[in-house]
């Protein structure tokens, strides 16, 4: 079996898909591949879910009334790429709701060293386990897995979810529908309101950087938001045309720089901006080092590093992000901003864990047991 056989499916446009993705429940998914799949209604939903999770976990009795409820699920968390946060975070997400882990994550340690065919291996996992959450570097593997579990599900009556945890430099919806939790929860905490009528910076890599992709497109889901895109302008790193075409398209204001020092309408930008999210230089996602990275050790990259004088510029009430690793040798966030009050990127990972708890929470339809437990 190949992505080929799934060719036609993979090319419809995404209202096409949704169905295939969700259940017939209104606003229950199914799968979860795209963060386009997740409305405001559900990400408001799911925010909640979560603070409640995170209340719930809190108190021993409570914690483990949690633990008790999926006991009898198993997951398996099929990481062929590179992962810390996001793997472990599922893998704390499974256990506090009480699910039992798996995983394989070095695919020459598996039967697709002896050539068994990647879509044979998920459905394997689909005959072990209750939901198979993977990270591939070959874009949309997860959505072609998803449609495989259909047809698998139609055959025979028994088919698993599928969570997308980034697939090539395409998608990463988890880590996008926590980027929406810490947002709407910083927002809220510094009582600055909710994440409409802000304005959002990304800066880094934004061509080959899945994580941007899926945040800035949630973000349409929100009223009135200003989105700054901040990269060199190569091919390889700026705004790719499809993403801003979507942008615009959902009626989102959206600026383009070349530098963290740019001027907008008269002000320093980073002065005006509620939520800067940062991101390291992804070189991996292509074959060759491109012209770009070539280029990466130019002065010229220091435009898109931040600095203390830097964030100095900043409201007060701004919020960094950063959906890590951050690169070490490459600076983008020195440890030296990491004791300001806007530095939110240990928080926002620490939210992975409580926003993925929610999600599975939801796929696996105990949200209802979960405020039980609540009252
Ligand atoms: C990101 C990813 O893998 O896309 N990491 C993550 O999941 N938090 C970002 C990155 O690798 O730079």
């Amino acid at each position: 079996m190949q992505m080929q056989e799934y060719a036609e499916r993979l090319a419809q446009p995404i209202d096409a898909k949704r169905a295939a993705l969700s259940r017939d429940e209104p606003d229950q998914l199914k799968h979860v591949i795209f963060a386009d799949q997740f409305d405001r209604p559900l990400l408001e939903r799911l925010c909640t879910l979560a603070d409640t999770i995170r209340d719930l976990a809190r108190d021993d009795t409570t914690a483990r009334a949690l633990s008790d409820l999926l006991r009898h699920r198993r997951a398996m968390l099929y990481f062929t790429q590179p992962s810390t946060r996001t793997f472990l975070s599922f893998t704390a997400a499974c256990q506090i709701l009480g699910i039992t882990c798996n995983e394989v994550r070095d695919p020459a340690l598996s039967s697709e060293s002896k050539g068994e065919s990647r879509f044979d291996s998920i459905r394997m996992f689909g005959s072990y386990f209750h939901i198979v959450i993977m990270r591939s570097p070959v874009a949309r593997l997860a959505e072609a897995c998803a449609y495989l579990m259909n047809d698998v599900e139609a055959q025979t009556g028994r088919g698993v979810p599928i969570v997308n945890a980034g697939s090539g430099a395409d998608e990463h919806p988890t880590q996008a529908l926590l980027d929406i939790y810490t947002v709407t929860r910083l927002f809220k905490t510094s009582g600055t309101g909710t994440p409409d009528g802000k304005s959002y910076a990304f800066c880094g890599d934004l061509g080959r950087g899945r994580t941007i992709k899926s945040f800035a497109s949630l973000l349409t889901r929100y009223q009135d938001v200003t989105l700054h895109f901040i990269a060199d302008t190569d091919p390889a790193l700026r705004l790719d045309d499809g993403l801003r075409q979507r942008l615009t398209g959902a009626g989102v204001i959206l600026f383009e720089h070349d530098s963290l020092d740019a001027i907008h309408q008269g002000a320093p930008l980073l002065s005006q901006v509620d939520c800067l999210y940062m991101t390291r230089i992804q070189k991996e996602h292509d074959q060759d080092a491109s012209a770009a990275d070539q280029r990466l050790n130019d002065e010229a990259m220091n435009r898109f590093k931040l600095t203390p004088a830097r964030v100095a510029a900043m409201k007060p009430t701004a919020h960094i992000l950063h959906p890590f690793p951050r690169d070490e040798a490459h600076g983008e966030i020195p440890t030296a901003i990491d004791a300001d009050p806007r530095a939110a990127y240990f928080k926002q990972a620490r939210n992975g864990m409580w926003a993925r708890a929610a999600l599975l929470a939801h796929l696996f339809g105990i949200e209802a047991s979960i405020r039980a437990i609540q009252a």
